[in-house]
């Protein structure tokens, strides 16, 4: 049997869901699990995130799966409904929206007794300068007054668009925004911190906060690595050596023939490639590990199959060798592909087996 296989683990995972207690121990602490727990298996997580207080989604789909679970706690969904239909399902399962525009705020009325007769808070999204989602200051203020009259209870939210950047000029502009409408709603819940504001700015954690990427021991920064942070991955990526070849100096691998040895290796192919999400192309140099040794990618990833070098190195068929995880962190890899460790925990494809 093909031995492709994503492993999660469900003490890291704690772990670094206490990570977040300690960073923000005043603050609830809504778990983003959207997009299948980032990639790792809704249903696995959820057993390992039993301390939280909440969990964030981004579409009614992916809280009714935490409901049917079994999960009682709050859930938010980030993006709030997408039809007027979806408001009935939303009461009926205790499911609380944000409202980023006008209908929905129409959409919330309608059901307004029942909303606000289960105790489900309305989150409030201001745009600071993203400009995806949410209501300019000031009209912001005049709908979160408008709301608390009607008896909703609110919580101000906000996304930061550059929160992992050093000194961004729409850093400041976008607290400055929130904390002025903050001050004219008050009192109003608020939260504005995902993982990178969580580290960086304690004193804006406020009611909840909103961790995803540190949840699951990937890096939020781009020039700070897990272990700087005090994470753990919780996602281990494994494949097997499936055939072991020795080749000579001037000969290629692969498709393309991209790669030509420069001298005697012993090289070794893996079942792993794109048809498992496994990245294909490389601008840098790409790694795996063996036995928690760091060894080359070489040659083109395809569909099902890459090469790696495995010279001095002791390689076996059968040897598991670690795509990313503990020895070869996601954020690594996803540097050499010129993405962020998010994109690939999220598009592992569904051949490989989970454990
Ligand atoms: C509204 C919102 N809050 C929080 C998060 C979590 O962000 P991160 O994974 O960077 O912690 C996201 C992720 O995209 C988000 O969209």
């Amino acid at each position: 049997m093909r031995q492709a296989t994503v492993y999660i683990d469900r003490e890291a995972l704690q772990y670094n869901l206490n990570r977040v207690k300690q960073l923000a121990p005043t603050a609830q602490i809504v778990s983003m699990v959207k997009a299948n727990a980032y990639g790792h298996g809704v249903k696995d997580c959820l057993t390992a995130l039993s301390g939280t207080d909440a969990f964030g989604v981004a579409c009614l789909e992916e809280a009714l799966e935490i409901r049917e679970l079994g999960y009682q706690q709050p859930i938010t969904l980030i993006e709030g409904i997408f039809s007027e239909d979806e408001m009935q399902v939303v009461v009926e399962n205790n499911i609380e929206c944000v409202v980023h525009h006008q209908q929905q705020l129409d959409w919330l009325r309608t059901y307004k007794n029942a909303y606000i007769g289960k105790n489900l808070k309305v989150w409030v999204k201001l745009n600071s300068g993203m400009n995806r989602l949410g209501f300019k200051v000031p009209e912001i203020i005049a709908v979160i007054n408008s709301l608390k009259a009607e008896g909703f209870t609110c919580v101000l939210a906000m996304h930061f668009a550059n929160a992992d950047a050093e000194n961004h000029p729409l850093n400041e502009q976008q607290k400055n925004q929130f904390l002025q409408v903050k001050q004219a709603c008050a009192p109003v819940m608020a939260s504005c911190c995902n993982s990178a504001a969580i580290y960086k700015w304690p004193e804006l954690n406020f009611d909840f906060v909103r961790p995803g990427i540190m949840l699951y021991g990937a890096s939020p920064f781009a020039d700070k690595s897990v272990h700087d942070l005090d994470l753990k991955p919780v996602m281990t990526f494994t494949a097997e050596i499936i055939a072991l070849n020795h080749i000579q100096a001037g000969e290629s691998v692969g498709y393309g023939s991209t790669f030509s040895a420069e001298k005697e290796m012993d090289l070794a192919i893996v079942s792993i490639g794109y048809g498992d999400g496994y990245p294909r192309a490389f601008p840098k140099q790409n790694y795996v590990a063996i036995n928690g040794q760091q060894t080359r990618v070489i040659g083109r990833v395809a569909m099902d199959m890459i090469a790696i070098d495995v010279t001095g190195l002791d390689a076996k068929i059968g040897t598991e060798v670690e795509l990313w995880g503990k020895n070869r962190l996601v954020d690594d890899v996803a540097e050499a592909n010129g993405t962020i460790g998010y994109e690939l925990l999220c598009r592992l494809s569904a051949r490989p087996r989970r454990k």
